[in-house]
């Protein structure tokens, strides 16, 4: 199930209100095993300002799978070594879109000359990271407005076996 293929591009402007959606409806539904109600507002809520979500995905390389005009997830590589978001909709998870945006943010990554990928994995994206790679360092406590959300710190190095082959479309 994981194998399949989904067309990437990249970031636009345009595309901030449905990723704001997709952010919230993911961390929503997604994370509830692993966060409570109140942290889970906590984290929905650094995207609450648009213009500011806007800019965070803007300044970073941020790819977006979209099939039919219905958006499926979207990850971002900041400074060439840290994947600092990855969201895949709540009807889309399960299939493979998070495979395939890790995939190609670490061929990018790689091609651009990164040696290791980092990621500050949530509780419940942690064994996704594991299953690709991802080595677990330490643990950490983020605090987030009144709340504090754990997550692990996660390494990858980019060895010549460690990215998929697959090409994302216009970058
Ligand atoms: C983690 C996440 C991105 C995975 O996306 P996805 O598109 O479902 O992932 P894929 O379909 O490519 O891969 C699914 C694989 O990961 C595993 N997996 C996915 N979510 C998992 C979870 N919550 N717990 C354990 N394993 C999980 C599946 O068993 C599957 O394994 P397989 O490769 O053997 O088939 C998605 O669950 C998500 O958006 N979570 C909420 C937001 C979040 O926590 N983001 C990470 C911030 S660091």
């Amino acid at each position: 199930m994981s194998q399949q293929s989904f067309p990437i591009r990249p970031f636009m402007p345009a595309d901030t209100v449905a990723l704001r959606d997709l952010f919230a409806q993911s961390i929503e539904e997604l994370t509830a095993e692993d966060y409570t109600e109140d942290q889970r507002l906590a984290w929905m809520a650094t995207a609450a300002d648009a213009k500011a979500f806007a800019d965070r995905l803007g300044s970073m390389l941020t790819l977006v799978v979209q099939v039919n005009g219905e958006y499926l997830g979207f990850a971002s590589l900041k400074d060439n070594t840290v994947v600092d978001m990855l969201y895949v909709h709540p009807y889309a998870v399960g299939q493979g879109v998070g495979t395939v945006l890790v995939d190609a943010l670490e061929r990018l990554a790689k091609a651009r000359g990164a040696k290791e990928l980092t990621v500050e994995a949530s509780d419940t994206a942690q064994t996704f990271f594991a299953d690709r790679g991802y080595i677990p360092g330490r643990r950490n406590l983020i605090p987030i407005e009144d709340e504090w959300l754990s997550n692990t710190t996660m390494s990858k190095p980019l060895t010549d076996e460690g990215a998929s082959a697959e090409q994302p479309e216009n970058t």
